[in-house]
């Protein structure tokens, strides 16, 4: 089959620049807040900019009974509501032509031999193989199930060996501990090759994150002084001022270490500390990446060395706005020892960081939402400009904004004009939207293509999942059993006065992120 054909009656007009052969995405659990926020919308985009392969289809999956018009209907005002994009009416009818919803279980054969049936019919229509990509966005409880029945179905091996072979996404969380995520990897690995699977974290799909690599590796400035010798330290923080919502159930369960900190932090941090790879190819970038997560000590998680800090916020002032305390929230158990906030203090024993600290931050109803990591390097010897009454000189710092405002900020030091030399420092700012314009592609748009075509680059490979929850596991097992409670924080604070006790040990100041 030509696989640059555009003339297929579902999808006029819509065909890949980037080359995925034609495709049936199957999303598991396709009735849920996932698929109407994000996916759907992105599928949306990713025809609008012509992304999407030939003979594309969706089949969305799930246990309600719904026929094809109200899923499709269902669809429609998904992206009406979330797309970036207002819907085109026209393109909408040639894309949801390729739209229906198939009802089933997760853990029935019959379901999955239906489905299998509904494949090849699929195939039947456009005259030739098709590749199939799974997107499993069920709650956790139901991975495995769905993984055991591509496999036994023979789904998981359709087209083996070729470009069309099926693929898999595995949305987050990706296990609860390391013993989870061990167990979920060998499920995966009893069915999939490594290189049909997906796991997503979508933060790897934000713009910002992806030029991390650019910034590193086509500039030639930045490389000689990223390590020990000129960095005094690194601060990753990914604050949100909202508080858990709707969401207490879930997150109660999970806290902000599992919700954020060893997936979304864990993988700003191997980006930012990661040796050069040998080629962009994906398996050279993931091979860089684990050998980073390997070289971090085991954390300090109690006594007067602690490196931790947990966090959990009380009754205060958001945006102006008052909030309560997470204990208040509806649906949150009152004995609840679950943590909104953490605070780590990370060291990287290798060549290029030993001795660097990284400190790493995440919370709910924090003072701003601000994603972020900031460079902070050495001050220069105090000889010249030393005098404090006259010479306000700080350290230079390098922040990548992920969000909001997504950019680059400099902190340099300069003169301020005038016959006297007095010093202050200054920031020189690049700005995405500034640059290039605001209307950059959401994060799931770049995956979900991405796994179309089959690149991994941007996804978590098996080992590193387990390399981030053994460092983390530890901590876990420890809070499970201690019975004190998370320190305290203002919401709108920027967390417990614990977590800036932290770094005052070494002298350093957490930066006031999203401020530049
Ligand atoms: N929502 C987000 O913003 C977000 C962000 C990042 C990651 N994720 C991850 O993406 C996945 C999907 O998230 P979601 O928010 O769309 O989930 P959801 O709305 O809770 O569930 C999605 C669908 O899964 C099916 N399902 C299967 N087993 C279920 C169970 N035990 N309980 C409830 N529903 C079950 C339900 O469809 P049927 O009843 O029709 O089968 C449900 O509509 C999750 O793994 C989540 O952690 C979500």
């Amino acid at each position: 089959m030509n696989e640059t054909k555009e003339s297929h009656p579902f999808l006029e007009g819509l065909s890949s620049h980037r080359g995925a052969p034609p495709t049936a995405i199957v999303i598991f659990g396709a009735s849920g807040d996932l698929t109407a926020r994000k996916l759907m919308p992105a599928l949306y985009n990713l025809g609008v900019d012509n992304l999407l392969p030939a003979d594309f289809s969706f089949i969305g999956y799930g246990r309600r009974e719904m026929t094809n018009d109200e899923f499709r209907h269902s669809m429609k005002e998904a992206v009406e509501k979330f797309s970036r994009r207002p819907l085109d009416e026209k393109l909408w009818e040639n894309l949801s032509k390729g739209i229906r919803f198939q009802v089933g279980g997760y853990d029935d054969a019959e379901s999955f031999a239906r489905l299998g049936e509904t494949i090849e019919s699929l195939e039947e229509q456009v005259g030739g193989e098709i590749q199939t990509l799974f997107y499993i966005s069920t709650p956790p409880s139901a991975f495995a199930s769905i993984l055991n029945n591509l496999g036994m179905s023979g789904l998981a091996k359709r087209n083996i060996g070729s470009r069309r072979s099926s693929k898999v996404v595995i949305e987050k969380p990706f296990g609860r501990n390391l013993e989870s995520a061990r167990k979920l990897n060998k499920v995966i690995a009893s069915h999939f090759d490594e290189s049909q699977v997906f796991r997503i974290d979508h933060y790897l799909g934000k713009e910002t994150v992806q030029s991390l690599l650019v910034q590193r590796f086509a500039n030639s400035i930045f490389e000689p002084i990223w390590n020990r010798r000129y960095v005094e330290c690194i601060q990753i923080t990914v604050s949100e001022s909202i508080g858990v919502g709707s969401r207490a159930g879930y997150y109660d369960q999970s806290g902000a270490l599992r919700d954020m900190i060893q997936n979304h932090v864990m993988q700003l941090l191997a980006l930012t500390a990661m040796e050069p790879p040998v080629s962009l190819d994906p398996e050279s970038i993931r091979d860089e990446k684990v050998k980073v997560l390997k070289a971090i000590q085991p954390l300090r998680v109690d006594g007067e060395e602690s490196e931790v800090v947990r966090g959990r916020y009380v009754e205060g002032l958001v945006e102006g706005e008052k909030a309560v305390g997470y204990l208040e929230e509806e649906s949150v158990p009152p004995a609840s020892t679950t943590e909104t906030f953490v605070a780590l203090r990370l060291s990287i024993n290798n060549w290029r960081w030993k001795g660097v600290p990284f400190y790493l931050r995440s919370g709910k109803r924090m003072a701003r939402r601000a994603s972020e990591i900031a460079i902070q390097f050495k001050l220069p010897p105090g000889i010249l400009f030393s005098e404090k009454e006259k010479f306000d000189v700080g350290p230079n710092v390098m922040v990548l904004r992920i969000q909001p405002d997504e950019g680059l900020t400099l902190t340099l030091n300069s003169k301020v004009p005038g016959l006297e030399t007095r010093t202050q420092p200054v920031k020189m700012n690049f700005g995405y939207a500034t640059t290039f314009g605001s209307n950059t592609p959401e994060a799931y748009e770049r995956l979900i293509l991405d796994a179309m075509v089959g690149d991994g680059t941007l996804f978590i490979r098996g080992d590193e999942t387990e390399a981030s929850w053994k460092l983390f596991t530890p901590l876990l097992d420890y809070w499970a059993e201690d019975s004190n409670h998370p320190k305290s924080y203002l919401a709108g604070s920027w967390g417990p006065v614990e977590a800036d006790a932290l770094l005052h040990r070494e002298n350093h100041e957490w930066r006031v992120a999203g401020s530049g």
